[in-house]
């Protein structure tokens, strides 16, 4: 791909405003779960950063865990195939998991995921996810943490890639539509 400096692409949500909204999330999180402990599911590579600014939002008592699963490939066009690559490396029978994420999109991502964590029977189970793209969804699944609602653009940056790029952005940005894929 010919690389696009993200510096030219439109702002979508400046760093700050993640930040806001992060504290906010976490905040609620910590309120939800007063007196309990949570583990925090992050879902590999795009949920990283998000993760990290959440747990720090979060008052609780937290662990970490990661899955990574294969959606996108190279380009922006979901294959409509998941599959886990990574599963969790504790059990979390009888807990509070949280699975994080960076981008609901058309929801396949998550109902497989959600499914796939019922399974280790959790006490209770709830997404958190950084963007929402509601128009986009094709699995029913909704998040119980949204930090913001997007229409259907396709974005990068604060962990969002493009063929693995643009993750280290820290505010989050509209990617021209005119690329291949
Ligand atoms: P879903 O299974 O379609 O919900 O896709 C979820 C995954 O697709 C996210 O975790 C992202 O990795 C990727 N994705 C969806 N939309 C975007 C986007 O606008 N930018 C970057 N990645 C995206």
């Amino acid at each position: 791909m010919s690389y696009i400096p993200a510096s030219e692409m439109e702002i979508l949500f400046s760093k700050e405003q993640i930040a806001e909204r992060v504290r906010e999330i976490g905040k609620q999180i910590s309120a939800d779960y007063a007196g309990q402990s949570i583990v925090l599911i992050g879902v590999l590579k795009g949920a990283a950063i998000f993760l990290a600014d959440l747990a720090r939002a979060i008052a609780v008592d937290a662990t970490f865990d990661y899955v990574a699963v294969s959606s996108y490939g190279k380009g922006t066009r979901s294959s409509g195939a998941v599959k886990l690559i990574k599963d969790i490396d504790n059990p979390i029978e009888g807990k509070n998991v949280i699975i994080v994420e960076d981008i609901l999109d058309t929801g396949l991502t998550l109902s497989f995921l959600h499914k796939l964590m019922l399974q280790h029977r959790p006490k209770s189970l709830r997404i958190a996810t950084c963007l929402d793209k509601p128009a986009r969804r094709i699995a029913s699944i909704d998040a119980d943490y949204v930090c913001f609602s997007i229409p259907n653009h396709f974005v990068i940056g604060y962990g969002m890639d493009f063929a693995e790029h643009y993750r280290n952005v820290d505010d989050i940005r509209l990617m021209p539509p005119d690329l291949p894929e």
